[in-house]
């Protein structure tokens, strides 16, 4: 019988067959979801309602991941959510196991391979650029260090016309009071080699765009990451007839999606230059004040797009009236008739907040086009009906376009290839592949030069 460390144990996870190696799992209690390359064998569980993420993994790692999830979920971070680590598993003949560590599936995610395909438009790389190094801000703010940022340890949920990212692999991580700037560098540097490498695979497979290079898409990721740290961080010095600075600095924070807690200020003994650096800066400034308003939980450029939508609704409909009020009243008459208008075999397209911003551009659209104002409630019926009834299913991903067509060798698991390809021109995986390699340091700082290579060496050999 297997120990299960867990904050809420589930009757259901209990009857799974641990004895199994993961990778042996009867497909009934399988989902078929697209997902990144990975160094362990991964695969998604049906257990009651649920979607669960298990991953096969060594015993003292899964037991630090899952405390580390656990800590940057407390943090407010964007992070996959821990479930448990089964621990103590044994085989039919007695042969020790290693443990599964399981994170719940993040709805409506989309791993990198679903976005980028020949063809995808540069604004879209470039938005989900601009969200991975949010991300990665973020995570350096409270002191995480990350240790192995790559394209696979990333997922992007839609944000409005942007994206957001989580952290989905925290197995090298360490989380510290604070980051020293080497640390930082060196978790950039990290991030270099791996992203460089992915989109060298994703150019080699046909996957990247022709107009999109490796080297400046990893130079722009720096170089964005270092703008925007200098915007969290950076001290500014000004002088007394420009206090007004501070103000601006606050806004620009505001419009970047971070709150500032406390801001330090000090002047110079003469009082004529004033020094200001933010201190304490929190992620998520629209969804919290989403969230206080009318209990909805979005991401920031949504709570953004819905918040102006309230505003104008309020100028409008309820002038004068408190914020709150409005926002109950806006909750009630606008947002839910249009969302409860969505069929329920629809539901798993969009979620709610971003069919929101959708039906809003949708809804501007019409109005422009019928040269009249169009309600909310009346863009809604248009829009589902001409549009969101075409789009794929993105609740759970959508298995088709992830892997672009043709039928995989094994659905559960989309790095083993397509049924026609030639055997050797299954993809190659250096995570997965070399997993056992001992001539190969898997965990800490591994060489996806030095696996490509080898692989390299392979093919001819
Ligand atoms: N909770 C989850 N929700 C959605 N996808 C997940 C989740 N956990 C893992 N995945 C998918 O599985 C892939 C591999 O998981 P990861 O933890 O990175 O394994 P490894 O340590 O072997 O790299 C990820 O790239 C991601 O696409
Ligand atoms: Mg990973």
């Amino acid at each position: 019988m297997p120990r299960f460390l867990a904050a809420k144990p589930d009757a259901d996870l209990i009857r799974l067959p641990w004895q199994l190696p993961l990778a042996d799992w009867p497909t009934q209690h399988l989902v078929a979801l697209p997902r990144g390359i990975s160094r362990h064998v991964v695969r998604f569980l049906q257990v009651g309602d649920d979607i669960l993420a298990a991953k096969e993994i060594l015993e003292e790692v899964a037991v630090q991941e899952y405390r580390l999830l656990t800590e940057l979920k407390r943090l407010g971070v964007p992070s996959v959510e821990p479930v448990g680590v089964v621990l103590g598993r044994v085989d039919a003949e007695g042969n020790p196991l290693d443990p599964v560590l399981l994170t719940r599936h993040l709805p409506f995610s989309l791993p990198y391979r679903s976005l980028f395909y020949p063809g995808v438009k540069h604004e879209t790389v470039n938005r989900l650029l601009d969200a991975m190094v949010v991300l990665f801000a973020r995570l350096h703010l409270t002191g995480f260090y990350w240790g192995d940022v790559s394209l696979s340890n990333i997922l992007f949920r839609r944000d409005a016309g942007e994206f957001a990212a989580y952290l989905v692999d925290a197995e090298t991580g360490e989380l510290h009071d604070q980051l020293t700037d080497g640390q930082r560098e060196h978790d950039l540097q990290i991030a270099r080699t791996n992203l460089y490498g992915e989109f060298l695979d994703l150019e080699a497979g046909g996957i990247l765009d022709p107009s999109l290079d490796p080297e400046w898409l990893v130079n722009t990721i720096e170089d964005r990451y270092h703008q925007l740290w200098a915007e969290l961080t950076g001290v500014e010095e000004f002088d007394e007839s420009e206090l007004y600075r501070l103000e601006g600095r606050v806004r620009r924070l505001n419009a970047l999606g971070f709150d500032v807690a406390e801001i330090d200020v000090d002047a110079s003994p003469d009082g004529r230059t004033i020094r200001m650096r933010p201190k304490v800066v929190d992620a998520g400034h629209h969804t919290r004040r989403l969230m206080r308003l009318t209990g909805l939980d979005a991401e920031e450029h949504q709570a953004r797009r819905l918040l102006n939508d309230m505003d104008t609704f309020r100028a409008k409909a309820a002038p004068g009236s408190p914020e709150s009020v409005a926002a109950h009243k806006w909750l009630v008459e606008v947002f839910e008739p249009a969302v409860n208008q969505i069929p329920a075999h629809l539901r798993g397209k969009r979620d709610a907040a971003q069919f929101f911003h959708e039906l809003l551009d949708y809804r501007w659209y019409q109005s422009q086009r019928e040269n009249r104002e169009v309600s909310t409630w009346d863009a809604a019926q248009g829009y589902i009906d001409e549009i969101l009834t075409q789009l794929p299913d993105e609740q759970l991903g959508d298995l088709q376009r992830f892997v672009g067509g043709g039928e995989l060798r094994n659905k559960y698991d989309p790095s083993q290839g397509y049924v026609d390809d030639e055997p050797e021109e299954k993809p190659y995986d250096p995570w997965e592949d070399e997993a056992n390699d001992p001539d190969i340091p898997v965990m800490q700082g591994f060489d996806i030069n030095a696996l490509r290579a080898k692989a390299a060496a392979k093919k001819k050999g």
